[in-house]
């Protein structure tokens, strides 16, 4: 017993939880992810599992990603990405839903699988549906040899490494990597990206892992944040474009640690009734970065202000503004805005595990949850 508990102390490398872990982890694994891969200085990204099949995804009329919880919301990411840059059609499903749902495929459909585990078997069942439909299935999964990765015809491996925590954190950002990369060469391939942008982006992606680090550092301003909200008994998460994906993600983070009720929207939703939720009992977690949206999320954080809504704001490093109206504020650095992301959902991750722990949850395996949910 002795000896086991010694042996998960040296796998934590020191961390308290393997969810903390893997949440530091970050910086190095979504640098694992892009080595060899992302070839800034020479202005190249090369993916070994794609470059034979440039052409099924440029010509393709549409792309349909499937996926599941934290997937499936790296696969919404990746919808702004693609249709962003290389401007084919994307629908993001529920793996659950699409295999029942009777859904309209052919041969012109390129489908995208993501799966941390390459386990979960709704999108197990979604890739053997599509491929008998005569669709081309390409997996981003982080186990080699996993049934999902043996299942699609082609793929790219996410190099996060064990992910041992119930609760996805470290499988998400380097998923993310992943899809931009795939986006990127694909943009290259079809020409719907300047050369200096592509240039901007590869540069960007490679200092992403120094801003994780970046973004790490307000760990402490987070624990003061997670000590005033942890007796909350409902949260609202709100983003905007790129960002509204990272809202349900760190919503869900929320969720399955702490058991607190959590709830994604897009910001602009509010006024569909939401709003009406409003109270001081309600912290509100806003991704307020500096992005095209910034200016409608400041009147989002105005409205919500007026109803006395205690307002948790992730900001970029230097902003003034949303800082003089938000209650507490997380900041990031800057990128570009397709990649903020990969650091946005930083200070959502921690906040989620602080309040958990103060909550003295069972992090890395909280109640009713499996890491990989192979059964239906
Ligand atoms: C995320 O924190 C959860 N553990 C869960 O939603 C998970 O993302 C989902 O079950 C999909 O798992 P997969 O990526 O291994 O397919």
């Amino acid at each position: 017993q002795e000896l086991q508990l010694n042996l998960e102390q040296i796998e934590k490398g020191g961390y308290d939880h393997f969810m903390l872990k893997e949440i530091y982890e970050q910086p190095s694994v979504i640098k694992d992810t892009y080595r060899g891969r992302l070839l800034a200085d020479q202005g190249i990204v090369r993916l070994g599992g794609l470059e034979n099949y440039i052409e099924k995804f440029t010509n393709a009329q549409r792309i349909i990603i499937v996926a599941c919880g934290t997937s499936w919301h790296a696969g919404l990411v990746a919808e702004y990405i693609f249709e962003d840059l290389v401007r084919i059609p994307v629908e993001v499903e529920y793996a659950s839903e699409f295999r029942y749902r009777n859904p309209i495929i052919s041969e012109k459909d390129v489908v995208i699988a993501i799966s941390q585990s390459g386990e979960t078997a709704d999108t197990l069942a979604a890739i053997k549906l599509a491929k008998s439909k005569g669709a081309f299935v390409y997996g981003v999964c982080n186990v080699v040899g996993s049934s999902i990765s043996r299942e699609t015809h082609s793929g790219t491996y996410t190099h996060a490494g064990p992910e041992i925590g119930v609760a996805s954190t470290k499988a998400f950002t380097t998923q993310i990597t992943v899809l931009a990369m795939i986006a990127l060469r694909l943009a290259k391939a079809k020409g719907t990206i300047s050369q200096s942008d592509f240039m901007l982006y590869l540069r960007a992606l490679e200092l992403i892992p120094n801003q994780v680090e970046e973004a790490l550092k307000t760990d402490d301003k987070i624990t003061e944040i997670s000590a005033a909200f942890k007796d909350a008994r409902n949260f609202l998460y709100l983003g905007r474009g790129y960002n509204f994906p990272v809202a349900l993600e760190g919503a869900l983070k929320l969720k399955e640690i702490s058991y607190i009720h959590a709830e994604g929207y897009p910001a602009a939703e509010m006024k569909h009734g939401p709003i009406a939720l409003i109270d001081e009992q309600m912290p509100v977690v806003v991704i307020a970065i500096k992005s095209d949206h910034y200016d409608k999320v400041v009147s989002n954080i105005q409205e919500i202000k007026a109803r006395k809504g205690k307002i948790i704001a992730v900001v970029s490093k230097g902003d003034t503004v949303v800082k003089e109206m938000a209650d507490y504020v997380m900041e990031v650095p800057h990128t570009m805005e397709a990649l903020t992301p990969l650091l946005t959902t930083i200070p959502l991750q921690l906040l989620s595990y602080h309040i958990a722990v103060m909550l003295n949850r069972n992090v890395d395996q909280p109640r009713n949850l499996a890491k990989s949910v192979t059964v239906e």
